[in-house]
Order: structure tokens, then sequence, then C-alpha cells
């Protein structure tokens, strides 16, 4: 895992001034342009499920829209589990459950489809970065309105310093840590 973040890190592209001026956007998506570095970011998160939770059986991965929707799937795939879609709101159609979240100015929505998880089963949430961590706490609320457990929140790259892992109740594990450079000022 160790060596594989190194390389997946290198392959990051930066891009000062986005999406805003005193922004450094840490930009992941050439990952996936190569199916090498593709393929071993999907293997890191594979491998560290099966040495931190060697008894527990996974049944959903449940990305984030969007960024979580570029890897989520694969990961899913990989691991031979369910991938579920956590929406912005409005999109998903038949029953959904709501959580509500802060974002930079106001507030957004997810939803997911209340009949999509089995109760009780056992769900990892997947998305591409944590920065204040209010998306990813909101879809924790809602694999707990429907009854499930999350065992871990993966993430590709996390804004440490926004402490977003503060709020969320579940163990978190990023693969390319330590962003404290991603933000000029
Ligand atoms: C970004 C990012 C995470 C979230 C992190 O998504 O992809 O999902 O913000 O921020 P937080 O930890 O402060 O909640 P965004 O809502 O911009 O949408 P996108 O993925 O559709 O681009
Ligand atoms: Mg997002």
């Amino acid at each position: 895992i160790e060596s594989n973040a190194k390389e997946l890190k290198q392959a990051l592209r930066q891009y000062p001034n986005f999406p805003q001026e005193g922004i450094l956007f840490e930009d992941f998506l050439p990952i996936f342009q190569n199916p090498q570095l593709f393929n071993k970011l999907v293997e890191s998160f594979k491998l560290h499920l099966a040495e931190k939770f060697p008894n527990t059986k996974i049944d959903y991965i449940i990305g984030l829209e969007s960024r979580g929707f570029l890897f989520g799937p694969a990961l899913a795939l990989a691991l031979n589990v369910g991938f579920v879609p956590v929406r912005k709101a409005g999109k998903l159609p038949g029953e959904c459950v709501k959580a509500v979240y802060m974002k930079e100015y106001g507030q957004d929505e997810f939803e997911m489809q209340k009949d999509a998880i089995k109760e009780g089963s056992n769900v990892v949430i997947v998305d591409d970065i944590i920065a204040t961590g209010g998306s990813a706490a909101a879809a924790g609320e809602l694999v707990e309105k429907v009854g499930a457990n999350v065992i871990e929140y993966q993430f590709v790259l996390e804004l440490d310093f926004l402490k977003g892992r503060d709020k969320l109740k579940a163990p978190v594990f990023t693969l390319l840590v330590d962003q404290k450079e991603a933000l000029k000022n």
C-alpha cells in the first residue's frame, strides 16, 4: 500500500487558483488515465480492507456523487460486492432517505434509495476527498437511516487540517494523507 501510495501521489496534478483564487487544486483524474495506476488505487483500498477487517463481510460500497462514482464501482467489483450511489437531491427515483449538510456557501442535500441496502448490512463509504467532512457525515446518516453499519470511510485525499474526520462516527482511511500543502495562504 505504501509504495502504491507513493506512485499514485506522483500522478496527481496541481492547479493553482482553482476553483477559486488562493486554492491549490489537487486533480486525481490522471490516475484514471493509466490502467496500471487505476488498478493500484483500487487494489490499495481492497488490500487495506482485507488487512484491517479480515473477519468482516462487506456488503456494499457506497459512493458519493460525483467523484466517488469514479472508483467506487470499480472497488465494489474488485471486492465482489454491490455498489450503491448517494446522489445530490432530486436525482434518484423512488422512495429515498435524505440528509442535509453544509457546503461552503449554504446547504446541500444527499439522497439514497431506501430499499438499496438491506438492513443490518456492512458498508464502506468512499469519496475522492474529505475536507470539512460534511458530505461524508451526511452519507453516514443515510446509511444509519436504513439500519446498516458503516465499517469504514475511505478517501483518496484528506485536507487533514480541516479535521473533517472528527465529524465521522466510523474509522477513516485515507490513501494519500497529509495534504497540508494543498492550500496556499
Ligand atoms: C467535493 C468532494 C467531496 C466533498 C468534500 O465534492 O468531491 O465530495 O466536496 O467536502 P466536505 O468534506 O467539506 O464535505 P463536491 O460537493 O464539490 O461535488 P462533486 O464531487 O460533485 O464535484
Ligand atoms: Mg464530491
